[in-house]
């Protein structure tokens, strides 16, 4: 058993170095990819609140294809450039999404979603998955929220 317990009321430079402290000793000697996927989606939905899904979407030949998430079943192939997990994908930079409406071609996998995060995991060079997280709220994330995804991105990209 694991027992995080996160203190969501931290300021959000802690409360995500926390996270990704955990993260590391969630992977640690586990090699299988899917699995460790599926437990660190679990850890950020402990760990951030508000949101209405987190999880993978995984770079295989020219598209994004789902990988295990918290939330509701979502869009399972998506082309490399399209909507806002395709545009962290092709351009391996984050995109923090204040409305998604106004984000041109965004690709509404549930129809709370209001605000979006997506970053780019890089291995070697290369842009191997994307951690999306989507909030019911508007303008949910900040900066302090990329900064803190990107951080456990690094941490995290060798065991995926
Ligand atoms: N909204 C995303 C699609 C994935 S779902 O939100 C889970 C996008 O525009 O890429």
């Amino acid at each position: 058993m694991y027992a995080f317990a996160p203190d969501r009321s931290l300021p959000k430079p802690e409360l995500y170095r926390e996270l990704t402290e955990s993260a590391r000793a969630l992977v640690a000697g586990e090699s299988d990819g899917v699995a460790n996927m599926a437990n660190l989606s679990a850890l950020i939905w402990q760990y951030v609140d508000w949101l209405n899904w987190a999880g993978f979407y995984r770079v295989i030949a020219d598209e994004l294809v789902l990988g295990p998430f918290q939330g509701r079943a979502a869009c399972i192939r998506i082309p490399l450039g399209k909507g806002v997990c395709g545009a962290a994908a092709a351009s391996g930079m984050t995109q923090l999404v204040p409305d998604v409406h106004a984000f041109p071609g965004h690709i509404a996998c549930d129809a709370a979603s209001r605000s979006e995060l997506v970053v780019p995991v890089i291995r070697q060079d290369r842009v191997i998955a994307v951690i999306d997280l989507d909030s019911p709220e508007p303008a949910r994330f900040d900066a302090e929220d990329a900064a803190g995804m990107e951080l456990l991105a690094k941490a995290i990209a060798a065991a995926i």
